[in-house]
């Protein structure tokens, strides 16, 4: 039976069809995977559900009648509840009280809580939630703390939970705690809606698939056992990616960047401590962990942003030391990781950013003034060679999508012809179109002889692109690894503080 169907659901902002005539339905005891990339409407589509937006025009049915959901209180009178991205719980309740906050009866804070504790545990226990309801929600990892969003759904006594990229916070073992949890919602009849635009998640955990783009259901019955990942993206996408292409290193010359004894201290917390490292020329070295172990302040130190107590850095052999300027004229590059904050200046034209940095050197200034001309040629050819979707190249970068706005860094960086490339996060709010795109122009680059440092959060992206990998875990490095030698588990663990002894067992258990 279906619990919702929506029907002929449209739904429009200023200048975008978030949702276009779209048909969706919601089958009892079913997970369902909605999949599409950056911009589809995935989101409006359930907010909408939600009653956090309003339709233009369309019907939502509930088990088989007719309903009005004005407000979120209206969808959670009916059981529907939604996790979003951000979580909304208070770190200095407990687990227990965020749970029944905002759900108990008028008689307020003074009431025996014994009873909803209970209630609680048994939650906990029936869906092998594996948390300490008395524990300070504080204390909690990111991936017990939605748990505790989960819980609160079912608090409420939802049959539908909608979940908008679950896993993008999460470490690979946190989400197979998240997919076993889903596993017994399923068991017990609920319905849920994973929000992604991740392949390998849907087909590990789905049922069925719906595929959104630019507004429009493309399909609504694709068997994720049935379809390969490049069925999946292409249906995503709407035309066809080269998935996952790896392509490992073929030659590795001298070293090129050499980091010595690099020490942070501030305010007596250390947050770097003696970080090595070589990359060799043609090399992508991948620096993998979970954000806030250091990776940030690596990358401001080496990139000049940043004084650390002690460092050595060579580029090429020869001593880098100062700001932003002289790494960037020893012949480093540099794709921050906020490219909003530190990449490009949204009021800009896409020429202006692409030169951003670089305008006083001899390539584009002569004494003292721009060379417009050289400027204006150099953008066009970078748009069109970096497939840059805009009306021209004095377009706002501020009214680009995402994906475009990164490609406008990644050109920049790359058309340099640096010795050195540092990137961060590389593909982070990217398509998948265009993800595949800036990776095939990193190994480019690598081929051609650079020593590139890759640092990302997402550890498909880490495994794809490295040739080798480097862990990084409060403030130091705990692994080095030629890429291939070890699975996403066993990264994940050691990103997470595992040892290297515990490898064995976790190669064993995965076997
Ligand atoms: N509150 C909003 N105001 C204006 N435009 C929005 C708003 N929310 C979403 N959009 C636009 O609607 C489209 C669909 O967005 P969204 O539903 O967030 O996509 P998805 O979740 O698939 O990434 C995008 O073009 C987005 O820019
Ligand atoms: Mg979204």
């Amino acid at each position: 039976m279906n619990v919702i169907e929506m029907k002929n659901v449209s739904k429009s902002f200023p200048g975008t069809k978030a949702v276009d005539s779209v048909d969706f339905y919601l089958k009892e005891g079913e997970i369902l995977s909605l999949l599409g990339e950056n911009g589809a409407g995935k989101t409006t589509l359930m907010k909408i559900l939600y009653g956090m937006h309003h339709m233009d025009s369309g019907e939502i049915w509930f088990k088989g009648k007719p309903v009005q959901i004005e407000k979120p209180s209206d969808a959670i009178d009916l059981g529907i509840c939604m996790v979003h991205q951000h979580f909304m719980l208070v770190s200095a309740f407990t687990v227990a009280d965020n749970i029944i906050a905002g759900c108990e009866p008028c008689n307020g804070i003074f009431v025996d809580r014994k009873q909803e504790y209970r209630a609680v545990e048994e939650l906990i226990e029936k869906f092998h939630f594996g948390i300490d309801p008395y524990a300070k929600v504080g204390t909690l990892s990111v991936g017990e703390q939605q748990r505790v969003e989960i819980l609160k759904t079912l608090y409420r006594k939802a049959e539908v939970i909608i979940l908008d990229e679950p896993t993008a916070v999460l470490t690979p073992h946190e989400v197979d705690d998240l997919f076993a949890v889903l596993d017994d919602l399923r068991k017990s009849g609920k319905s849920v809606v994973i929000i992604t635009h991740k392949l390998k998640e849907t087909k590990a955990i789905a049922d069925r698939v719906m595929v959104l783009r630019d507004g429009k259901m493309i399909r609504d019955d694709v068997d994720p056992r049935k379809s390969s990942f490049n069925e999946l993206s292409d249906m995503m996408v709407g035309r066809h990616v080269e998935l996952g292409v790896v392509d490992r290193t073929k030659r590795t010359g001298d070293v090129i960047l050499s980091i010595r004894d690099l020490c942070l201290e501030e305010k007596g917390h250390v947050l770097l401590q003696n970080i090595d490292l070589d990359i060799h020329s043609g090399e992508i070295l991948g620096l993998a962990g979970i954000e806030g172990n250091g990776q940030s302040q690596l990358l401001e130190c080496i990139t000049g942003l940043r004084t650390p107590q002690t460092m050595t850095v060579m580029i090429d052999g020869k001593p880098v030391s100062g700001g932003p300027r002289e790494f960037l004229l020893s012949g480093l590059a540099h794709i921050p990781e906020d490219r909003n904050a530190m990449g490009l200046v949204s009021t800009m034209s896409i020429s202006d950013n692409l030169i951003l940095g670089y305008q006083d050197t001899p390539a584009f200034s002569q004494h003292g003034l721009l060379r417009q001309q050289r400027i204006q040629q150099q953008a066009q050819e970078l748009r069109e060679e970096f497939q840059i979707k805009a009306p021209d190249i004095q377009t706002k970068v501020g009214a680009l999508s995402g994906g475009n706005a990164q490609k406008v860094v990644t050109a920049r960086a790359l058309s340099q012809r640096p010795k050195v490339l540092i990137v961060a996060q590389p593909t982070r709010g990217v398509d998948v179109g265009a993800s595949e795109y800036i990776r095939a122009r990193i190994r480019q680059l690598r081929d051609e002889g650079a020593a590139v440092l890759l640092v990302s959060a997402d550890l498909d992206e880490i495994m794809q692109l490295s040739d080798r990998i480097a862990v990084i875990y409060e403030g130091k490095i705990v692994y080095e690894t030629p890429a291939d030698v070890l699975s996403d588990v066993e990264l994940g663990m050691l990103m997470t503080g595992g040892s290297p002894e515990d490898l064995k067992g976790a190669a064993h258990r995965h076997a």
